[in-house]
């Protein structure tokens, strides 16, 4: 974990191992690279055009040992448009500056943000730092070549900026522990990350971090009357999980905002069983837990002045003898009965148990989070999570907090016009609609159980991790988002 502070002075005479100052597009210097070109008598400049800098965002120049430059580096990096940081650019930017940091096995650096949009950009370089640093290492026998030297990255913000600058990092720094906690367990392999091991990872947390934790085992589930979630579980020999943190910074008894994460540490479809290719990336099925465990972890380290709640319904779904077939009608902790006509639309089977438990808490909102659907990747793509919500202030607040974090949500229908597809004649209900609009029809069957209480629904199974390539993992959101959410609260 890196360390993030702030610092303030200027650039040619920061004693840092490396500086890192703007350059825009055509080569226009901003305020920091000025100032080192000034005091290295040109020097800055002259390299820049010889070294045909496009400044490209991400991409670094660095350079050594400049007359008049107290740091023995310079970083020149680039930063598009002579204006405001987009806020994927800055994140590649802190992304490309620790990278280039760590390869030359650097301890500390020292950058300088854009002047225009300064707090906005140092949000999302902090992120990227944090992309750039966090390796997977749980199950892997190389030790990590070189060793990673980089321990601290400062960051130089405009004058007059400090006390913000200090709130703002704040929250991104907390941000980013959640995030890298979030991708840890979505990345640990699945017979690694059960729903025991949930268990015990939330246990930890809670003792690390001050949180009330309660992890209750199959016969405290069945006590609770979840028929639903545990006929998920009926093909596997791993035992469920229901795991509960509560974080009290608002006043006892004050409405919780209550969060739910769908944590299927394996989604094999059970009976209903998926087919072979890919099916790897349904080790990443509990991502919504995962999001759970990260924002908790956020808001444990922010102490924000609210009551805040995490559900976290865990178990695997497998065939076996045992294992639910289509045609089985289960009776969920609210009273309603389901048919299971698809063993493979198993999200929504254990979540509606937990959005019934949320009731005991007289929410003042609850967020569930869930890989649920394909037709929500298939609806749009991998940059939007899809929200659903029965409630426009909540929908609002929740995109707004998206837009802010770049951490993106795209609102969809939920109307009662999609009920009935869910119609059956031999239960209240039937897990699966057909194919038309199946993100809309899933969150419409969550919707029957979040009668009681504001309630949004956000589908991130296009966003959670990426599926292949050398970037293949989970990416840890929508923590931003909700943490940013959290903290607009306050
Ligand atoms: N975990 C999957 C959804 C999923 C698909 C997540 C692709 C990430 C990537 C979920 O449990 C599922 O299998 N949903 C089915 C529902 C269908 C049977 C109605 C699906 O999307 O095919
Ligand atoms: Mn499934
Ligand atoms: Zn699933």
């Amino acid at each position: 974990m890196i360390d993030v502070t702030l610092r303030s002075e200027r650039p040619s005479k920061t004693k840092a191992d490396a500086v890192a100052v703007a350059v825009h597009d055509g080569r226009v210097l901003s305020a920091a690279a000025r100032d080192i070109d000034e005091a290295s008598g040109g020097a800055l400049a002259s390299a820049l055009k010889t070294a045909a800098f496009a400044a490209k965002a991400g991409q670094v120049l660095s350079l050594f040992n400049l007359p008049g430059v107290a740091a023995a580096r310079v970083f020149a990096y680039g930063a598009g448009k002579a204006q405001a940081l987009e806020a994927k650019d800055a994140r590649a930017v802190g992304r490309a500056v620790a990278q280039g940091a760590s390869e030359q096995q650097l301890a500390e650096v020292t950058l300088f943000t854009p002047v225009e949009g300064a707090i906005a950009a140092m949000r999302q370089m902090v992120l990227g730092v944090g992309d750039a640093t966090s390796r997977y290492v749980e199950t892997k026998n190389v030790s990590l070549k070189p060793a990673p030297t980089l321990k601290r990255v400062r960051f130089a913000l405009p004058d007059g900026m400090a006390k913000e600058g200090a709130d703002a990092l704040r929250v991104t720094t907390a941000t980013s522990h959640g995030i890298e906690f979030t991708k840890y367990l979505g990345n640990l392999p699945p017979n690694h990350c059960t729903p025991t091991r949930l268990g015990e990872e939330a246990k930890k947390l809670g003792k690390s971090h001050g949180l009330k934790v309660t992890v209750m085992d199959r016969k405290a589930i069945e006590k609770l009357g979840m028929g639903s979630f545990l006929s998920v579980t009926n093909g596997s020999e791993e035992p469920p999980r229901f795991i509960v943190f509560e974080y009290q910074g608002g006043k006892k008894g004050a409405a919780p905002t209550v969060f739910v994460g769908k944590g299927v540490t394996f989604d094999s479809g059970g009976i209903s069983l998926k087919p072979g290719a890919d099916m790897d990336h349904m080790k990443w099925d509990m991502s919504g837990a995962g999001t759970v465990f990260g924002v908790m972890k956020a808001v444990a380290e922010l102490k924000p002045k609210q009551n805040i709640v995490g559900l976290v319904v865990a178990c695997e779904n497998m065939p076996s003898g045992r294992a639910t077939k289509p045609g089985d009608v289960f009776k969920s902790m609210s009273g309603q009965t389901i048919e299971v006509l698809n063993t493979d639309a198993e999200g929504r089977l254990i979540l509606c148990d937990a959005l019934t438990y949320a009731e005991r808490f007289k929410p003042r909102a609850v967020i569930d989070i869930a890989t649920l659907t394909g037709a929500c990747v298939v609806a749009l793509g991998k940059h939007n999570a899809g929200l659903f919500s029965n409630n426009d202030a909540l929908a609002d607040a929740l995109l707004a907090a998206g837009r802010r974090t770049n951490d993106r949500l795209w609102r969809m229908p939920l109307e009662e016009d999609y009920q009935e597809a869910l119609d059956s004649n031999f239960a209240d209900m039937a897990n699966v609609a057909g194919r038309d609009g199946g993100a809309i029809t899933a969150a419409c069957f969550l919707w029957r159980f979040a009668k009681k209480y504001d309630w949004a629904h956000l589908d991130i199974a296009g966003v959670a991790y990426r599926g292949a390539g050398k970037e293949k993992g989970a990416t840890g959101r929508p923590v931003a988002a909700l943490v940013d959410y959290v903290m607009a609260g306050e």
